[in-house]
């Protein structure tokens, strides 16, 4: 494959608490530290393949506000090309609110901001960016109908089509049936498909016509599935500081090693190095590993 990656989604400033532990509902705990990153599931892929090495074009939108040229600025300074991210007037950036427990557990709240004003008309003034791109990456915090003419518009150039269902939601067998690389954690797959067991929500879009699933399970590697066999791919058992953006790295490493023609598995493996060395540091984008931490994380592999 030649080509660009072509991501579209959402970018984020991600503005991150520490504690001790979650609070429950009703309840107030007091943190320890405060900080701002740039983040969003779209920009966090885009940032995570540019280091891994790809061309990348992103197409999202973004408020009128400072975040939004701090978050412009953090893609172009990573080399993702932003000409197609849109600033927004009136409207208020993306922002997430992250909690961070002690074991570098997250939740996160989402105000869409901008991110949900991305249309589907949007994509038709940017139909010549997807003519030149190799994948398309896609995730869920965009509207739902942008992310179908997203695919549209890739199954018209002939574009490899890689979707991370995250936030997890129901999604509609017609749009599934289209994806050529489905990414989601345990918990978005059965969400998306309905099904709770994973080789069977597997083999389900398998019959849909979904070649390819490749389920993150964490720390525990992913579990990959194709109509001909299914493999168990080992994590990397490594010190955690923050499991925020760890899928994203694990997403836009994978999609470079497959444009650069790895097969699939090594593709997983590249994506799983990316997403071990993610949680070893604070932050979504500041954390995201450069093609060389992976090459050498992968050389100095302690599972063999
Ligand atoms: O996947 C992690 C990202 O999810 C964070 O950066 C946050 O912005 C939310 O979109």
């Amino acid at each position: 494959m030649s080509g660009h990656i072509l991501v579209v989604g959402s970018i984020n400033m991600d503005l991150v608490v520490r504690t001790e532990r979650h609070p429950k509902p009703g309840e107030t705990v007091l943190g320890t530290q405060f900080q701002t990153f740039p983040g969003g599931k779209g920009a966090n892929q885009a940032v995570a393949a540019a280091r891994s090495g790809g061309k990348v074009k992103m197409i999202g939108r973004v408020g009128s506000d400072p975040f939004g040229e701090t978050l412009r600025k953090g893609l172009q300074e990573n080399r993702v090309d932003t000409t197609c991210v849109l600033t927004t007037p009136g409207a208020s950036s993306g922002v997430a609110l992250i909690t961070l427990d002690a074991q570098g557990q997250n939740t996160i709240v989402v105000a869409s901001g901008a991110n949900a004003l991305l249309s589907p008309q949007d994509l038709r003034d940017f139909a010549p960016v997807f003519e030149g791109a190799s994948i398309l990456l896609l995730q869920l915090e965009i509207p739902l109908e942008t992310v179908a003419r997203a695919i549209a518009l890739a199954k018209l150039y002939g574009v490899k089509v890689i979707l991370n269902p995250a936030p997890a939601q129901p999604l509609p067998p017609n749009l599934l049936a289209q994806v050529d690389y489905l990414i989601p954690n345990q918990y978005e797959l059965a969400l998306a498909t309905g099904i709770q067991v994973v080789s069977l929500a597997a083999d389900a879009l398998h019959g849909l016509g979904t070649p390819a699933v490749i389920v993150t399970l964490g720390g525990n590697g992913a579990f990959v599935s194709t109509p001909e066999k299914k493999v168990h791919v080992q994590g990397h058992t490594v010190p955690v500081v923050d499991t925020v953006a760890a899928g994203d790295a694990f997403v836009g490493a994978f999609a470079v090693a497959l444009a650069e023609g790895k097969d699939l598995l090594e593709a997983v493996e590249w994506g799983n190095a990316a997403g071990a060395i993610t949680v070893m540091r604070p932050g979504a984008q500041p954390s995201l590993p450069l093609r060389e931490e992976i090459t050498a994380f992968l050389q100095n592999d302690r599972r063999k």
